[in-house]
Protein backbone atom coordinates (compact mmCIF):
# COMPACT_ATOMS: atom_id res chain seq x y z
CA UNK A 1 0.00 0.00 0.00
CA UNK A 2 1.52 3.21 -1.07
CA UNK A 3 0.15 6.87 -1.22
CA UNK A 4 1.90 9.97 -2.37
CA UNK A 5 0.06 13.17 -1.78
CA UNK A 6 1.46 16.66 -2.00
CA UNK A 7 4.02 16.88 1.23
CA UNK A 8 3.13 13.27 2.60
CA UNK A 9 4.26 9.78 1.10
CA UNK A 10 4.03 6.61 3.07
CA UNK A 11 4.48 2.97 2.11
CA UNK A 12 2.66 0.34 4.31
CA UNK A 13 4.67 -2.46 3.88
CA UNK A 14 4.46 -6.54 4.94
CA UNK A 15 1.92 -9.35 4.70
CA UNK A 16 -0.65 -10.94 6.55
CA UNK A 17 1.48 -14.06 7.41
CA UNK A 18 4.72 -12.11 7.34
CA UNK A 19 6.63 -11.86 10.71
CA UNK A 20 5.55 -8.45 11.01
CA UNK A 21 3.85 -5.21 9.04
CA UNK A 22 4.83 -1.78 9.18
CA UNK A 23 4.94 1.69 7.84
CA UNK A 24 7.51 4.33 6.54
CA UNK A 25 6.31 8.25 5.91
CA UNK A 26 7.84 11.15 5.04
CA UNK A 27 6.69 14.87 5.20
CA UNK A 28 5.07 14.10 8.40
CA UNK A 29 5.54 16.92 10.85
CA UNK A 30 7.31 16.32 14.44
CA UNK A 31 4.58 14.68 16.58
CA UNK A 32 4.69 14.06 20.23
CA UNK A 33 2.47 10.33 20.56
CA UNK A 34 0.65 9.65 23.63
CA UNK A 35 1.03 5.96 23.81
CA UNK A 36 -2.28 5.34 25.83
CA UNK A 37 -4.44 7.04 23.47
CA UNK A 38 -2.32 5.23 20.38
CA UNK A 39 -3.33 2.26 22.23
CA UNK A 40 -7.39 3.63 22.72
CA UNK A 41 -7.13 4.04 19.05
CA UNK A 42 -5.37 1.08 17.89
CA UNK A 43 -7.75 -1.32 20.23
CA UNK A 44 -10.80 -0.37 18.31
CA UNK A 45 -9.41 -1.64 15.10
CA UNK A 46 -8.47 -5.06 17.40
CA UNK A 47 -10.44 -8.27 16.89
CA UNK A 48 -12.59 -8.15 19.60
CA UNK A 49 -14.50 -11.34 21.02
CA UNK A 50 -17.60 -10.16 19.41
CA UNK A 51 -19.36 -12.12 16.59
CA UNK A 52 -18.33 -9.65 14.15
CA UNK A 53 -14.76 -9.80 14.95
CA UNK A 54 -12.29 -12.31 13.36
CA UNK A 55 -10.84 -15.05 16.05
CA UNK A 56 -7.37 -13.65 15.35
CA UNK A 57 -6.40 -11.84 18.50
CA UNK A 58 -3.05 -9.87 17.70
CA UNK A 59 -1.69 -7.47 20.51
CA UNK A 60 -0.61 -4.46 17.96
CA UNK A 61 1.81 -3.23 19.69
CA UNK A 62 3.67 -0.84 17.64
CA UNK A 63 7.51 -0.05 17.85
CA UNK A 64 7.92 3.98 16.44
CA UNK A 65 11.34 4.62 15.73
CA UNK A 66 11.16 7.74 13.79
CA UNK A 67 13.78 10.58 13.04
CA UNK A 68 13.32 14.09 11.84
CA UNK A 69 12.71 12.48 8.22
CA UNK A 70 11.34 9.62 8.60
CA UNK A 71 8.28 8.12 10.37
CA UNK A 72 8.57 4.24 11.16
CA UNK A 73 6.34 2.01 13.20
CA UNK A 74 6.91 -1.46 12.95
CA UNK A 75 3.97 -4.10 14.58
CA UNK A 76 5.18 -7.78 15.20
CA UNK A 77 2.44 -10.55 13.52
CA UNK A 78 2.40 -12.90 16.62
CA UNK A 79 -0.91 -15.18 15.43
CA UNK A 80 -0.48 -16.31 12.21
CA UNK A 81 -1.84 -19.68 11.24
CA UNK A 82 -1.44 -20.45 7.59
CA UNK A 83 -2.36 -24.02 7.83
CA UNK A 84 -6.13 -23.11 7.32
CA UNK A 85 -5.24 -21.99 4.06
CA UNK A 86 -3.66 -25.60 2.94
CA UNK A 87 -6.95 -27.09 1.18
CA UNK A 88 -7.10 -23.70 -1.01
CA UNK A 89 -3.53 -23.48 -2.31
CA UNK A 90 -4.44 -22.37 -6.56
CA UNK A 91 -8.28 -21.40 -5.53
CA UNK A 92 -9.29 -18.14 -5.38
CA UNK A 93 -11.75 -16.82 -2.40
CA UNK A 94 -14.40 -15.15 -5.01
CA UNK A 95 -13.58 -11.42 -4.66
CA UNK A 96 -11.07 -11.34 -2.68
CA UNK A 97 -7.78 -9.96 -4.06
CA UNK A 98 -6.97 -14.02 -4.99
CA UNK A 99 -7.36 -13.82 -8.27
CA UNK A 100 -6.58 -10.48 -9.45
CA UNK A 101 -3.34 -10.68 -7.59
CA UNK A 102 -2.40 -13.96 -9.46
CA UNK A 103 -2.98 -12.66 -12.78
CA UNK A 104 -0.71 -10.12 -11.29
CA UNK A 105 2.28 -11.97 -10.33
CA UNK A 106 1.18 -15.78 -11.22
CA UNK A 107 0.62 -16.71 -7.42
CA UNK A 108 -1.37 -19.48 -6.08
CA UNK A 109 -0.54 -18.86 -2.42
CA UNK A 110 -3.63 -16.90 -0.97
CA UNK A 111 -2.55 -17.18 2.39
CA UNK A 112 -4.22 -15.09 4.64
CA UNK A 113 -4.89 -12.26 2.11
CA UNK A 114 -0.78 -11.95 1.73
CA UNK A 115 -0.95 -7.66 1.01
CA UNK A 116 -3.88 -7.38 0.46
CA UNK A 117 -5.07 -8.58 3.95
CA UNK A 118 -6.90 -5.96 6.53
CA UNK A 119 -4.17 -7.00 8.92
CA UNK A 120 -2.15 -3.90 7.35
CA UNK A 121 -4.40 -1.12 8.39
CA UNK A 122 -2.78 -1.86 11.64
CA UNK A 123 0.06 0.72 10.96
CA UNK A 124 -1.82 2.93 8.48
CA UNK A 125 -3.89 3.39 11.71
CA UNK A 126 -0.22 4.33 13.62
CA UNK A 127 0.46 6.83 10.79
CA UNK A 128 -3.20 8.06 11.02
CA UNK A 129 -2.90 8.60 14.88
CA UNK A 130 0.31 10.76 13.95
CA UNK A 131 -1.79 12.84 11.48
CA UNK A 132 -4.93 12.85 14.07
CA UNK A 133 -1.99 14.07 16.74
CA UNK A 134 -1.19 16.71 14.01
CA UNK A 135 -4.88 18.08 13.07
CA UNK A 136 -5.50 18.18 16.56
CA UNK A 137 -2.96 20.77 17.67
CA UNK A 138 -4.21 22.90 14.85
CA UNK A 139 -7.91 22.43 15.94
CA UNK A 140 -9.41 20.18 13.60
CA UNK A 141 -10.96 16.72 14.69
CA UNK A 142 -11.37 13.92 12.57
CA UNK A 143 -14.41 11.77 13.71
CA UNK A 144 -15.85 8.39 12.18
CA UNK A 145 -19.08 6.13 13.04
CA UNK A 146 -20.63 3.33 11.76
CA UNK A 147 -23.94 4.45 10.39
CA UNK A 148 -25.06 2.13 8.98
CA UNK A 149 -24.81 -2.43 8.81
CA UNK A 150 -26.46 -4.39 6.00
CA UNK A 151 -30.05 -2.97 6.26
CA UNK A 152 -30.33 -1.22 10.01
CA UNK A 153 -29.91 2.29 9.16
CA UNK A 154 -28.44 4.17 12.19
CA UNK A 155 -27.20 7.57 12.58
CA UNK A 156 -26.68 9.90 9.64
CA UNK A 157 -24.75 13.24 9.66
CA UNK A 158 -27.70 13.91 6.23
CA UNK A 159 -30.32 13.99 9.49
CA UNK A 160 -27.58 17.10 11.14
CA UNK A 161 -24.31 16.23 12.74
CA UNK A 162 -24.31 15.05 16.35
CA UNK A 163 -21.71 15.62 19.25
CA UNK A 164 -22.70 11.86 19.90
CA UNK A 165 -21.43 11.05 16.09
CA UNK A 166 -18.38 12.93 16.65
CA UNK A 167 -17.45 11.60 20.52
CA UNK A 168 -18.56 7.78 19.23
CA UNK A 169 -15.00 6.89 18.72
CA UNK A 170 -13.58 8.50 21.59
CA UNK A 171 -16.18 7.08 24.06
CA UNK A 172 -14.67 3.49 22.66
CA UNK A 173 -17.81 3.10 20.58
CA UNK A 174 -18.22 2.17 16.93
CA UNK A 175 -21.76 3.71 16.39
CA UNK A 176 -24.46 6.12 18.13
CA UNK A 177 -27.28 4.23 17.26
CA UNK A 178 -28.77 1.05 16.45
CA UNK A 179 -26.09 -0.95 18.18
CA UNK A 180 -28.29 -4.24 19.26
CA UNK A 181 -30.00 -4.50 15.91
CA UNK A 182 -26.65 -3.83 14.10
CA UNK A 183 -25.09 -6.48 15.88
CA UNK A 184 -28.46 -9.14 15.27
CA UNK A 185 -27.43 -8.37 11.60
CA UNK A 186 -24.28 -9.65 11.73
CA UNK A 187 -25.12 -12.63 13.97
CA UNK A 188 -27.82 -13.50 11.60
CA UNK A 189 -25.35 -13.17 8.61
CA UNK A 190 -22.85 -15.54 10.76
CA UNK A 191 -25.11 -18.03 12.02
CA UNK A 192 -25.49 -18.85 7.80
CA UNK A 193 -21.57 -18.78 7.53
CA UNK A 194 -22.04 -15.41 5.16
CA UNK A 195 -21.48 -12.00 6.11
CA UNK A 196 -22.81 -8.39 5.89
CA UNK A 197 -21.45 -4.94 4.92
CA UNK A 198 -22.19 -1.16 5.75
CA UNK A 199 -21.96 2.27 5.82
CA UNK A 200 -19.45 4.31 7.98
CA UNK A 201 -19.26 7.97 7.52
CA UNK A 202 -16.78 10.49 8.68
CA UNK A 203 -16.99 14.15 9.64
CA UNK A 204 -13.86 16.58 9.96
CA UNK A 205 -14.56 19.88 11.91
CA UNK A 206 -12.41 23.37 12.09
CA UNK A 207 -11.34 23.02 9.36
CA UNK A 208 -10.08 26.29 8.01
CA UNK A 209 -11.81 27.07 4.67
CA UNK A 210 -10.00 27.28 1.19
CA UNK A 211 -7.55 24.39 1.52
CA UNK A 212 -7.39 21.88 -0.78
CA UNK A 213 -6.58 22.21 -4.84
CA UNK A 214 -3.40 22.01 -4.99
CA UNK A 215 -1.06 20.00 -7.83
CA UNK A 216 -2.51 16.77 -6.90
CA UNK A 217 -5.85 17.98 -7.38
CA UNK A 218 -9.27 18.53 -5.67
CA UNK A 219 -9.57 17.57 -1.99
CA UNK A 220 -12.30 15.60 -2.64
CA UNK A 221 -9.96 13.41 -4.40
CA UNK A 222 -6.92 13.57 -2.38
CA UNK A 223 -9.24 12.27 0.83
CA UNK A 224 -10.99 9.85 -1.66
CA UNK A 225 -7.52 7.95 -3.05
CA UNK A 226 -6.69 7.06 0.51
CA UNK A 227 -9.73 6.37 1.53
CA UNK A 228 -10.20 3.66 -1.79
CA UNK A 229 -6.90 2.36 0.08
CA UNK A 230 -8.65 0.88 2.94
CA UNK A 231 -9.24 -2.49 1.65
CA UNK A 232 -13.45 -3.12 0.98
CA UNK A 233 -14.24 -0.18 0.63
CA UNK A 234 -15.72 0.00 -2.74
CA UNK A 235 -17.74 3.75 -2.58
CA UNK A 236 -17.11 7.51 -1.34
CA UNK A 237 -19.36 9.90 -1.43
CA UNK A 238 -19.14 13.30 -0.11
CA UNK A 239 -22.34 15.37 1.70
CA UNK A 240 -25.32 14.51 -0.12
CA UNK A 241 -23.23 12.06 -2.40
CA UNK A 242 -25.11 10.03 -5.10
CA UNK A 243 -28.30 12.06 -4.06
CA UNK A 244 -27.48 14.77 -5.49
CA UNK A 245 -27.87 13.24 -8.88
CA UNK A 246 -31.34 13.30 -8.22
CA UNK A 247 -32.28 16.77 -6.62
CA UNK A 248 -32.96 20.06 -7.99
CA UNK A 249 -30.21 22.99 -7.85
CA UNK A 250 -32.87 24.83 -5.18
CA UNK A 251 -33.06 21.62 -3.37
CA UNK A 252 -28.56 20.48 -3.69
CA UNK A 253 -27.97 24.28 -2.67
CA UNK A 254 -26.70 25.48 0.50
CA UNK A 255 -27.75 28.73 1.48
CA UNK A 256 -25.75 31.83 2.92
CA UNK A 257 -26.35 33.54 5.36
CA UNK A 258 -24.48 36.23 8.39
CA UNK A 259 -25.43 35.10 11.76
CA UNK A 260 -23.54 37.35 14.51
CA UNK A 261 -21.14 38.95 11.86
CA UNK A 262 -20.19 35.12 10.80
CA UNK A 263 -20.46 33.51 7.14
CA UNK A 264 -22.86 30.57 8.46
CA UNK A 265 -24.11 27.49 5.59
CA UNK A 266 -28.04 26.63 6.47
CA UNK A 267 -27.45 22.84 5.64
CA UNK A 268 -24.69 20.69 4.22
CA UNK A 269 -25.10 18.84 0.91
CA UNK A 270 -21.84 19.53 0.06
CA UNK A 271 -20.14 17.98 2.56
CA UNK A 272 -18.41 21.03 3.30
CA UNK A 273 -16.18 21.41 -0.17
CA UNK A 274 -16.65 23.18 -3.39
CA UNK A 275 -14.62 23.54 -5.92
CA UNK A 276 -12.38 20.51 -4.49
CA UNK A 277 -11.65 23.35 -1.56
CA UNK A 278 -13.39 23.22 1.72
CA UNK A 279 -15.81 25.91 2.44
CA UNK A 280 -15.88 26.27 6.16
CA UNK A 281 -18.57 23.95 6.95
CA UNK A 282 -17.79 20.64 8.68
CA UNK A 283 -16.51 18.35 6.28
CA UNK A 284 -18.74 15.13 5.79
CA UNK A 285 -18.44 11.95 3.50
CA UNK A 286 -19.29 8.23 3.56
CA UNK A 287 -17.95 5.19 2.39
CA UNK A 288 -19.47 1.65 1.69
CA UNK A 289 -17.72 -1.23 3.02
CA UNK A 290 -18.59 -4.59 1.12
CA UNK A 291 -19.37 -7.58 2.71
CA UNK A 292 -16.23 -9.68 3.94
CA UNK A 293 -15.41 -11.93 0.54
CA UNK A 294 -14.04 -14.96 3.09
CA UNK A 295 -17.32 -16.51 4.23
CA UNK A 296 -17.97 -20.32 5.29
CA UNK A 297 -21.04 -21.15 2.90
CA UNK A 298 -20.45 -22.75 -0.25
CA UNK A 299 -18.89 -21.27 -3.10
CA UNK A 300 -18.59 -21.85 -6.64
CA UNK A 301 -14.60 -20.96 -7.72
CA UNK A 302 -11.79 -22.60 -9.59
CA UNK A 303 -8.44 -24.59 -8.95
CA UNK A 304 -5.87 -22.74 -10.82
CA UNK A 305 -3.49 -25.99 -10.45
CA UNK A 306 -6.12 -28.39 -12.04
CA UNK A 307 -7.96 -25.91 -14.22
CA UNK A 308 -11.17 -27.45 -13.13
CA UNK A 309 -14.39 -25.54 -11.47
CA UNK A 310 -14.73 -25.94 -7.76
CA UNK A 311 -16.60 -25.81 -4.99
CA UNK A 312 -15.17 -23.96 -1.72
CA UNK A 313 -16.49 -23.69 2.34
CA UNK A 314 -13.72 -21.24 3.75
CA UNK A 315 -12.08 -22.13 7.15
CA UNK A 316 -9.28 -19.20 8.46
CA UNK A 317 -10.44 -17.13 10.97
CA UNK A 318 -12.93 -13.82 9.35
CA UNK A 319 -14.96 -11.07 9.82
CA UNK A 320 -18.18 -11.42 9.46
CA UNK A 321 -18.59 -7.63 9.22
CA UNK A 322 -15.84 -6.00 8.47
CA UNK A 323 -17.28 -2.40 8.93
CA UNK A 324 -16.84 -2.04 12.66
CA UNK A 325 -13.22 -2.62 12.67
CA UNK A 326 -12.86 -0.40 9.94
CA UNK A 327 -13.83 3.02 11.14
CA UNK A 328 -10.68 4.01 12.78
CA UNK A 329 -8.72 3.19 9.93
CA UNK A 330 -11.15 5.58 7.93
CA UNK A 331 -10.05 8.02 10.63
CA UNK A 332 -6.37 7.55 10.18
CA UNK A 333 -6.97 7.51 6.37
CA UNK A 334 -9.28 10.81 6.18
CA UNK A 335 -6.36 12.60 8.72
CA UNK A 336 -3.59 11.55 6.23
CA UNK A 337 -5.42 13.33 3.67
CA UNK A 338 -6.61 16.52 4.95
CA UNK A 339 -3.40 17.44 7.22
CA UNK A 340 -1.12 17.02 3.70
CA UNK A 341 -3.86 19.35 2.18
CA UNK A 342 -3.36 21.58 5.04
CA UNK A 343 0.84 21.29 4.99
CA UNK A 344 0.27 22.24 1.25
CA UNK A 345 -1.16 25.13 1.96
CA UNK A 346 1.40 25.89 4.74
CA UNK A 347 -0.92 25.56 7.78
C1 LIG B 1 -10.00 -4.15 9.18
C2 LIG B 1 -10.24 -5.07 8.01
C3 LIG B 1 -10.37 -6.43 8.22
C4 LIG B 1 -10.61 -7.31 7.16
N1 LIG B 1 -10.77 -8.64 7.43
C5 LIG B 1 -11.05 -9.49 6.42
C6 LIG B 1 -11.28 -10.88 6.68
O1 LIG B 1 -11.22 -11.34 7.83
N2 LIG B 1 -11.56 -11.68 5.62
C7 LIG B 1 -11.67 -11.20 4.34
O2 LIG B 1 -11.96 -11.95 3.42
N3 LIG B 1 -11.48 -9.89 4.08
C8 LIG B 1 -11.17 -9.04 5.07
N4 LIG B 1 -10.97 -7.70 4.77
C9 LIG B 1 -11.22 -7.21 3.41
C10 LIG B 1 -10.23 -7.69 2.36
O3 LIG B 1 -8.92 -7.38 2.72
C11 LIG B 1 -10.60 -7.06 1.01
O4 LIG B 1 -11.95 -7.25 0.72
C12 LIG B 1 -9.77 -7.70 -0.11
O5 LIG B 1 -8.41 -7.30 0.04
C13 LIG B 1 -10.23 -7.31 -1.51
O6 LIG B 1 -10.16 -5.93 -1.68
P1 LIG B 1 -11.44 -5.04 -2.09
O7 LIG B 1 -12.60 -5.56 -1.28
O8 LIG B 1 -11.07 -3.64 -1.73
O9 LIG B 1 -11.64 -5.25 -3.56
C14 LIG B 1 -10.72 -6.80 5.83
C15 LIG B 1 -10.58 -5.42 5.61
C16 LIG B 1 -10.35 -4.56 6.67
C17 LIG B 1 -10.24 -3.08 6.43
Amino acid sequence: MKWKGDRIAFEVYGTSHAPEVGVRAMGLPTVKIDAEALDRFLDRRRAKAAAYSTKRFEADLPEIQSTANLFHAVIKNTNVRSGDYADLYGVPRPSHADYAAHLMDGRLDFSGGGEFSGRLTAPLCVLGFAAKTALAERGIRVAAWVSAIGSVKGATYRDGLTNEMLSCGERGEWTPAKKDEMLAEIECAAAEKDSVGGRIEIAVTGLPGGVGGGSFGSLEGKIASLAYLVPAVKGVAFGAGFDLAEMTGSRANDPLRYEGGEVTFEKNDAGGINGGLSNGNALTLAVAVRPTPSIGKKQRSIDLVKKEDREIEIKGRHDACIVPRAVPVLEAAVAIAVLDALLEEGK
